[in-house]
């Protein structure tokens, strides 16, 4: 494995894979094992792996977060050359954004607007859209992959690919989860063992939606309310729980096609978001019966 710092690196190090295959996996380090299960599903689809380190400034709405936010370099190249990365793109923040850099990728709609968009300000997904198209110009990959945890990130570069025509497809891998429940994050480490065990409510909430839509439950506001039933009394501050289309993010107004419940709360310092996916006639297990949860 080796790891390059400039976009020239990167593409000097690509040119001579370009025939085959390449896989990007965009991160901001603190590598957890979410983060190597999407290494592992670019690993099984493309010749080479690149994954980009870098703590994108542009998307912290707040600066304590941006400066709080865990950098292990050594510790991730170690865990990204043991899972099978070829090439780790790590640039400093004047590589990314050198002086004078004045352009910004907005995408624009309820995608960016409501949910993290209203709670982080719409800065967050701009800075997300304009590093992403960054990565992927500087990578230009055949395939890049995304949590599923992240799913508005998800909804709002799956519109930014499909509004510039940009020549990738994006994987969208399911939330990586503790044997507990809770979504993975690079941020848990911030979590004391007392809010530890308060933020399983998270996924308690999710899996309540889950089993009632199952139970033949389809008004929205009723699934909400059994949600907000397993939040309440757990000494979390909810930010947000809504039952959203996965792709525009405008409320859903029936259980007549999926339906993404997403969660935010803080629990304490710690800033947690969660989802699942539901649906009148084909409901998933839930993040508490998923494999590997
Ligand atoms: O999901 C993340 O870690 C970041 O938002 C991403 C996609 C690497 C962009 O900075």
């Amino acid at each position: 494995m080796i790891i390059v710092r400039t976009v020239s690196d990167l593409r000097t190090a690509l040119r001579e894979r370009r025939d085959t295959p390449v896989g990007l996996v965009p991160t901001m380090g603190a590598l957890h094992e979410g983060h190597l299960t999407l290494v592992r599903a670019a690993r099984a689809e493309n010749r080479t792996v690149v994954m980009s380190i870098f703590v994108n400034p542009t998307q912290f709405d707040e600066q304590a977060d941006l400066a709080a936010y865990p950098r292990t370099e050594d510790r991730d190249a170690a865990l990204a050359a043991e899972a099978g990365v070829d090439i780790v793109f790590a640039p400093d923040a004047a590589e990314m954004y050198p002086t004078g850099f004045a352009t910004t990728v907005r995408i624009a709609g309820p995608v960016t607007e409501t949910l993290e968009g209203a709670q982080r300000g719409r800065a967050h997904f701009d800075g997300v859209a304009t590093i992403v198209t960054k990565l992927l110009l500087a990578a230009l990959p055949d395939a890049a992959y995304f949590g599923a945890k992240d799913a508005q990130q998800v909804a709002v570069l799956q519109r930014l690919v499909a509004d510039l025509d940009l020549p990738v497809r994006l994987v969208v891998c399911p939330t990586s989860r503790d044997a507990d429940g809770l979504a993975r994050s690079s941020r848990n480490a911030r979590l004391t063992a007392d809010e530890r065990a308060r933020a399983l409510a998270i996924p308690r909430a999710l899996q309540a939606v889950t089993d009632a839509a199952a139970a033949g439950l389809a008004d929205v506001e009723a699934l909400r309310a059994r949600g907000l039933a397993e939040l309440a009394g757990e000494g979390i501050d909810l930010e947000y729980l809504a039952l959203v289309d996965p792709a525009t993010f405008e409320p859903a107004a029936a259980l007549d096609r999926p339906v993404l419940v997403a969660v935010a709360a803080r629990v304490g310092r710690t800033r947690l978001i969660d989802n699942t996916v539901i649906s009148a006639h084909a409901v998933g297990p839930g993040p508490l019966s998923q494999e590997g949860a």
